[in-house]
């Protein structure tokens, strides 16, 4: 039986008061039934890390280096976030993709150092609205899954998990629809079927796209949906509470 997961994206959003804030608030989270996970901006993994030590939360990044260290000014490598305490590695979100040109054999290559490295890597797909409209979402994701699935052997893959992300629903408030969140998942999940049915129950497929207190419950009880990665709703810690234990 897959756990539910939920995961709090911060993206470029925190401060070291705020930050203090928020771990005190969310220390004591008790949902010994879920994976729950924070993902804050690298300056804080240290402080958020220190602060969750006695917390059920585990902590992730939100982007790695594909390289695995040396002359490459600005990166942060995976060995890193491991030294830190980080146990998971967001891979491919769509902004990433979108402003800084990542594509599926970057991506791919990221989740391989992840995985190396003995961290979990949650990597995202997802579509644009034009792609939507244009009847590809299918497509599109297929394409974006489909060479974690030729690459990646069975054993890489207890360590992978999917947020499939429409980008239309990012930061828009305009969350999709329960059926069409689990339709793509339903596909996806298919995808995985076609590679190893075993690994298709496994793994977890995470939805994100304005994941709100108010809608979560109703996600969440979709039989492929399996949590959320959660963006503008997890700076907020009582929202972030609600939907841990929605
Ligand atoms: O990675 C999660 C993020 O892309 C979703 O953002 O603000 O729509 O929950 P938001």
């Amino acid at each position: 039986m897959r756990r539910l997961m939920i995961a709090g994206n911060w993206k470029m959003n925190a401060a070291s008061d705020t930050t203090a804030a928020w771990l005190d608030a969310v220390v004591a989270v008790n949902a010994p039934e879920r994976d729950l996970v924070v993902c804050p901006p690298f300056p804080y993994l240290g402080q958020v890390v220190a602060g969750l030590e006695q917390s059920q939360l585990q902590v992730g990044a939100q982007n790695c280096a594909s390289e695995d260290g040396g002359a490459y000014t600005g990166e942060v490598s995976v060995a890193m976030l491991a030294d830190v305490g980080c146990q998971y590695v967001i891979v491919g979100h769509s902004e990433r993709r979108a402003l800084y040109a990542e594509s599926n054999e970057l991506v791919l290559a990221k989740t391989r150092r992840v995985l190396t490295a003995g961290l979990k890597a949650i990597v995202c797909v997802g579509e644009t609205l034009s792609e939507r409209q244009a009847g590809h979402a299918e497509q599109v994701v297929g394409q974006q899954l489909s060479l974690l699935l030729s690459e990646l052997n069975t054993t890489e893959w207890q360590a992978v998990i999917i947020a499939y992300e429409p980008v239309w629903a990012i930061g828009t408030g305009e969350t999709a629809t329960p059926e069409q969140a689990q339709a793509v998942h339903h596909f996806i999940r298919s995808q995985l079927a076609a590679r190893d049915v075993g690994l298709a129950e496994a793994t977890q497929i995470l939805y994100g796209g304005s994941v709100k207190a108010d809608n979560a419950r109703e996600l969440f009880s979709q039989p492929d949906i399996d949590g959320g990665l959660v963006g503008g709703a997890s700076l907020d810690a009582d929202q972030f509470l609600k939907i841990c234990t929605a």
